[in-house]
């Protein structure tokens, strides 16, 4: 019967560990904000240099937009709504105007796929870091 016992015990403990909480927060991964995963070092060390070269002019050095061009970190841009495609597509065909008051995006030209997929993981890097500023910011 005691052994009965003790396993009633322990199927009490596993609940309590494996099913506590809510979203685990890894500190070792940082946000698990919309799953965004820790992106390869070396494509966001590159895809640095090439979103600074061409998108910082309007979206911020750091990102956060400028007077001419709307953040990356608003939470319009979150994978969800904007997936990776997105950022290869309004580099490529430009944007229309359609959430913000800054005006049409031109299209970007020169960038290959490659250079893509870098600026994608620049950014996806960056906003698993700081997380999403709201909409309409505040
Ligand atoms: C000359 C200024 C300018 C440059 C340079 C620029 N953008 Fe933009 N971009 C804008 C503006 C303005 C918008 C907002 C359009 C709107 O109102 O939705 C925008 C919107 C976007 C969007 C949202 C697209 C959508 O579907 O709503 C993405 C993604 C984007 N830019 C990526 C980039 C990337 C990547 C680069 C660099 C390769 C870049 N932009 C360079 C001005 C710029």
């Amino acid at each position: 019967m005691w052994i009965l016992g003790i396993g009633a015990v322990v199927v009490v403990v596993l609940i309590v560990v494996v099913g506590g909480g809510s979203a685990p927060q890894d500190p070792m991964t940082g946000s698990s904000e919309f799953g965004i995963a820790v992106q390869d070092p070396v494509l966001v060390a590159e895809g640095d240099v090439l979103y600074q070269a061409n998108c910082a002019a309007c979206h911020g050095s750091d990102l956060r937009g400028t007077g001419i061009g709307p953040s990356h970190l608003s939470i319009l841009y979150n994978p969800d709504h904007h997936g990776d495609g997105a950022f290869a597509l309004a580099a490529l065909n430009g944007v229309r105007s359609h959430h913000w008051d800054f005006g049409d995006m031109a299209p970007v030209p020169g960038l290959s796929q490659d250079d893509m997929d870098r600026i994608v993981a620049f950014v996806r890097e960056i906003q698993r870091i700081e997380g999403f500023e709201p909409y309409p910011p505040g």
